[in-house]
């Protein structure tokens, strides 16, 4: 099933069982403005319990930017009521991010800053154009991340690795950005599309609670200390063995040929 849906300036494309959300304000960087960040937050509240696709990939339109972060020109014209209002929601859509049932893919087609960086973080895989530079720029704008960056940075790069990125607000080519473990992978960027559909194709093709499961006890297991974290695997373990999907695994082995997975 092909689906292509546009709320406001983001555009939802679900397709071989992959949604595919574009931000879309090229002209702007795909900076997020309250309609975008609203659109999201919509967006993702909405797929959480949609059958229709196995795994999500964000990215931006166009080639210069994936997200530049807040609108500043928008955030020029608000009162601080509006600002905390703005942060509440960026924080609403960086958290449904991470807890999203399903896998999700953020690829970087290029500039990611401020909040543009936090949605890459909150995503589960980080996949970037090699012409792409990340940054928590904020502390140059008289702020701090507030879309979860100061949190989920420093538990992907480290302490002192996330506030020399973040006292300095410096920008990081991919690279760099994949020698410190801020993103999994840097790929030319005109095999960016192509390359995080294939990823997203060869998790697709897995099954889907064991892939939920997998994800939920990383999560929460990651915040926790060893002993508890695999007490969180053995219960996500629980939830897997009456699965359908636990048997048609089997199966497809014993009879050599691939499994057909139904999220059952
Ligand atoms: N908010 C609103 N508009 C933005 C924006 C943002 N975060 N980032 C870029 N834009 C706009 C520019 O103002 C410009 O619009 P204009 O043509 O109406 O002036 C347009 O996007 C293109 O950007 P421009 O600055 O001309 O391109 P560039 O290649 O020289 O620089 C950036 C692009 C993204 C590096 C630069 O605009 C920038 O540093 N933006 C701020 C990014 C940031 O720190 N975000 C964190 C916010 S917390």
């Amino acid at each position: 099933m092909t689906t292509t849906a546009k709320t406001s300036e983001l555009v939802i494309d679900i397709s071989e069982q992959i949604c595919t959300l574009t931000l879309q304000r090229p002209q702007l960087a795909n900076a997020l403005n309250f309609d975008l960040l609203e659109a999201l937050r919509h967006t993702l509240g909405e797929l959480r319990c949609s059958g229709d696709f196995r795994v999500c990939i964000l990215t931006g339109a166009g080639e210069k930017a994936f997200c530049a972060g807040a609108d500043l020109k928008e955030r020029a014209t608000l009162p601080p009521e509006q600002v905390r209002r703005f942060i509440a929601t960026i924080r609403e859509v960086t958290d449904r991010l991470a807890d999203f049932p399903k896998p999700v893919i953020a690829a970087i087609n290029g500039l990611a800053l401020g909040g543009g960086t936090e949605l890459a973080l909150a995503c589960d895989i980080r996949i970037a154009a090699d012409t792409a530079l990340l940054g928590l720029t904020e502390t140059s704008l008289g702020i701090i991340p507030g879309g979860g960056g100061t949190q989920r940075l420093p538990r992907l790069v480290g302490k002192g690795r996330a506030k020399e990125l973040i006292f300095t607000a410096r920008r990081i080519a991919a690279a760099e950005a994949a020698e410190i473990g801020l993103i999994e992978k840097v790929v030319p960027s005109a095999e960016l599309a192509q390359q995080s559909r294939q990823l997203a194709r060869n998790i697709a093709q897995n099954a889907p609670l064991a892939l939920e499961m997998a994800k939920w006890a990383i999560n929460y297991g990651y915040e926790t200390d060893l002993l508890t974290g695999l007490q969180l695997e053995s219960r996500a373990y629980d939830v897997i063995i009456p699965t359908k999907d636990r048997l048609e695994g089997l199966a497809a082995f014993q009879q050599k040929r691939k499994p057909i997975y139904r999220g059952e």
